[in-house]
């Protein structure tokens, strides 16, 4: 793997779930995201890594998993999930770069990105991380910011906007927070080797004017009844896609779990700071949370 790293958009010590989810009137948005989690979750499976896990907001969505590596670039935000969470054999906290997974190669059958493609300004290097840790037949649920959406093409047609939403490559509408048109994530997806079974369009009503004047339920449920049509066409301002594993022989090889982000070289163990035999490395486990983040970078 290259030395080159794209910048990060570095949460430590936000206070994001409680500004955005608890007390910024979300509770529309979180309840669309959970239908729609619902219906594009496996029955089940063994291990899911959820990628970008914030303050584990879903996490107790991934509820049939057995079990769930929780990856986030910010330790803080790790911290506030497993407050939420707590420590057991059944979550793995880990702080790590997206573009650099400490993992072996086909190690998770299922995964989830919500809300964290968003901040990647190389999608594909970062869905190619996923694939590659991901075992064979293994499902991605992922969710990003579409740039096609409705409002972005009202503002366009009437000259309010300097971006054109139709055409394919990414916006950066402020620093590190991107939106990305749903064919350009469609091709990136199926060139890393993904196959795509599901799309759904969620959020169809995220207008502060409608949140305010319309019951939640009515507005979640008429949510639910058009997250269908992702299938047809995209106009919501966040989309769900399932895409399935494909083209791959082998899932990981025995119980080692962790690989150098560094050298890429496996390091056995786990419950301690781990040593790479390759490089040297010294990668800290501290209160429960493992420490992959390379600072240098
Ligand atoms: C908008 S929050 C979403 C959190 C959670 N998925 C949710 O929906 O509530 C984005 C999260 O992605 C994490 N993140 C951003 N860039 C990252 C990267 N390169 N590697 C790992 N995590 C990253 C941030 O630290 C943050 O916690």
């Amino acid at each position: 793997m290259s030395e080159h790293t794209p910048p990060i958009c570095d949460y430590e010590d936000s206070d994001y779930q409680q500004s955005f989810w608890e007390h910024g009137g979300r509770a529309y948005e979180d309840a669309v995201e959970a239908f729609a989690l619902r219906r594009l979750l496996p029955p089940g499976g063994k291990a899911m890594l959820e990628l970008g896990a914030g303050a584990g907001r879903n996490t107790q969505r991934y509820q049939h998993y057995q079990r769930v590596a929780l990856v986030d670039y910010s330790r803080s935000q790790l911290v506030q999930a497993q407050a939420r969470l707590g420590e057991s054999e059944r979550y793995l906290y880990v702080a790590a770069d997206v573009y650099r997974l400490p993992f072996v190669d086909g190690c998770f059958d299922g995964s989830t990105m919500i809300r964290t493609l968003h901040h990647m300004a190389e999608p594909a290097l970062a869905l190619s991380q996923v694939y590659r840790v991901m075992a064979p037949e293994g499902v991605f649920i992922l969710e990003f910011a579409n740039k096609r959406n409705l409002k972005a093409i009202m503002r366009f047609w009437l000259g309010q906007q300097g971006w054109n939403p139709f055409t394919p490559d990414l916006v950066e509408f402020a620093a590190l927070n991107f939106n990305f048109h749903p064919k350009a994530i469609k091709r990136d997806l199926q060139a890393i080797g993904f196959v795509i079974e599901r799309v759904r369009t969620v959020s169809h009503f995220r207008v502060g004017f409608l949140k305010r004047t319309m019951p939640l339920r009515f507005l979640v449920g008429l949510d639910a009844l058009l997250q269908w049509t992702g299938r047809l066409v995209q106009a919501s301002p966040s989309v769900f896609v399932r895409a399935r594993v494909a083209g791959k022989q082998r899932d990981a090889a025995g119980d080692v779990l962790f690989q150098c982000p560094r050298c890429q070289t496996v390091i056995p163990g786990a419950g301690d700071d781990l040593v790479c035999g390759g490089c040297g490395a010294r990668w800290p486990f501290q209160d429960g949370i493992y420490d992959f983040r390379m600072k240098t970078d």
